[in-house]
């Protein structure tokens, strides 16, 4: 991601000055002075390319007359009373994106004048953190990238803007919390496996957050049948691994938790999935990396709450050893699960580390977070995450996170009916129901595992984890949904 800057003035040798401009040919008067030096330049490449000044429209300009800057762009801030957060963020992103491969290395931004809904300092922090998201690429393992191919900008600027930088700050923890969960999900699954994931997680230590890590040896005793016939067919051994962050002073302050679906890859198991596609399915742990990146960028700009983010790590492989469609598995809190198809495995991970965080933690409130099912993408799309919960007030809260941070959230329902379908002939649940409202079996098999009195929403993200394009804050591939949500739900509902 980029490096952002608050200096005082412009750097000697401005490579991209940008300046703001809202419709009707106001112009900040950062923008302004850009024409009056250029001779009126920027007025007429306004005129000429049909530039009306909607939100993050860009008119550029190369080799200005009298800047000294080798392009000077003009981005539209859209209808002043609507400029805001959101507005300033997607700027940033446009920023980023015309320029990210360039060839130019620094860009400066001159906020002087610009109309905005929000505080100037506000506004221009939104933008620098819309930039940075926005620049982010998984370019690692891609050797033989053409020069012309390869991002060059390297640092953003921002100039006449008091105080953004104090504002930025939060911003920036939470962006390295979605650059977390980025890398997490990007990497392929021969990459990021139970074992390495934790190992990924161990630097969030230097951020204050305590992890702890359970093995197959301690969940076998602690009865975790669920999700460990899940991992059974995989070589790589499974992992459930806790992050602590209690940022309240207070040892005794009850937590918050959230839970993470973490299936580094999935195959389907025994009722293996078509190949076609297959490979998407090493973001089936986009959950996890969602509540990883959250626990990361809570610390980060130290929350002050008291959160768990549980991520129940495993793989889900075809083998000798599988587990075969018809087995019964006794998961931890005694409940036997007719597994009538393997790749119905996301439940079975969950149920066990929802009910492991239950009893460890005594939560008032329990957040899981999965790719659970293709349904939810029938349902919804990639606008919209479903979310089931027992609790009215809790789907308020995270919906109303999810308006504000732009990661929103569909209400779906729940009731006895759907349960029933979850009914086993010769256990006490079994792990699909029929192929209509796949989704909602899913977060009823869910259900059965969550504590009377205890607040629960589930979050269905399989459509939101990963884009086929680029979107105003994303490049193609991970979007890191889920992150902000989740940090927004917090401060919104937690933080005193
Ligand atoms: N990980 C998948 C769900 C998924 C599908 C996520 C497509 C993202 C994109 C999940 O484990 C799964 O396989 N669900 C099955 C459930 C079915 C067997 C009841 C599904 O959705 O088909
Ligand atoms: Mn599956
Ligand atoms: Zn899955």
């Amino acid at each position: 991601m980029l490096t952002i800057g608050f200096p005082g003035a412009a750097d000697s040798s401005v490579h991209v000055l940008v300046v703001l401009a809202g419709p009707d040919g106001v112009l900040s008067s950062a923008a302004a002075a850009a024409d009056t030096a250029s001779g009126g330049q920027l007025a007429r490449a306004i005129k000429t390319g049909r530039f009306e000044a909607d939100a993050a429209a860009v008119a550029e300009i190369l080799a200005p007359n009298g800047i000294d800057a080798a392009r000077l762009l003009v981005v539209g801030t859209g209808p002043a009373d609507k400029a805001d957060a959101a507005t300033f963020e997607r700027i940033g992103g446009a920023i980023a994106a015309r320029l990210l491969t360039s060839g130019e290395t620094r860009v400066t931004v001159d906020m002087a004048g610009a109309a905005a809904s929000i505080p100037l300092a506000a506004a221009a922090a939104h933008l620098a953190n819309g930039a940075a998201l926005r620049s982010y690429r998984f370019d690692k393992y891609r050797t033989t990238m053409k020069p012309k191919a390869k991002p060059t900008l390297t640092h953003l600027d921002i100039i006449n803007a008091d105080g953004a930088a104090a504002s930025h700050a939060p911003l920036a923890a939470i962006a390295g919390g979605i650059e977390r969960t980025r890398n997490l999900v990007s990497e392929p699954a021969n990459i990021i496996y139970p074992e390495s994931f934790v190992d990924s997680a161990a630097d969030l230590a230097a951020l204050g957050i305590e992890i702890t890590v359970l093995g197959e040896p301690e969940m076998e005793a602690l009865g975790m049948g669920a999700l460990l016939g899940v991992s059974q067919g995989s070589v790589r051994p499974a992992r459930l691994m806790a992050m602590r962050w209690n940022g309240t002073g207070n040892p005794d302050a009850r937590p918050v938790v959230f839970v993470g679906k973490g299936v580094t890859f999935d195959t389907g198991g025994i009722s293996i999935k078509p190949a076609a596609g297959m490979e998407d399915m090493k973001w089936d742990m986009g959950g996890a990396g969602a509540v990883t990146g959250a626990m990361h960028a809570l610390a980060a700009r130290k929350a002050n709450a008291h959160v768990i983010g549980v991520v129940g790590l495993v793989e889900n492989m075809p083998d000798g050893n599988a587990q075969r469609p018809g087995d019964v598995v006794t998961s931890m809190n005694g409940q036997t699960i007719e597994v009538i198809n393997t790749d119905a495995e996301g439940r079975l991970v969950l149920c066990d580390a929802i009910w492991w965080a239950q009893e460890q933690y005594n939560p008032e409130v329990v957040v899981d977070l999965a790719t659970l099912t293709g349904a939810i993408i029938v349902s919804l799309g990639h606008e919209y995450g479903g979310i089931f919960a027992n609790d009215d007030g809790l789907a308020t809260q995270l919906q109303a996170a999810g308006d504000s941070t732009g990661e929103r959230l569909w209400r779906m329902p729940l009731g006895d009916a759907y349960d029933k379908l979850i009914d086993s002939a010769i256990a006490d649940i079994k792990n699909v129901g029929p192929r209509e409202g796949g989704s909602i079996t899913a977060a009823q098999f869910i259900k059965r595992f969550v504590k009377a009195g205890v607040k629960w929403a589930h979050l269905d993200i399989a459509g939101m984890v990963w884009d086929s394009k680029a979107g105003p804050l994303h490049d193609k591939g991970a979007t890191g949904y889920g992150v902000r949500l989740l940090d927004r739900f917090i401060a919104d509902n937690f933080e005193a």
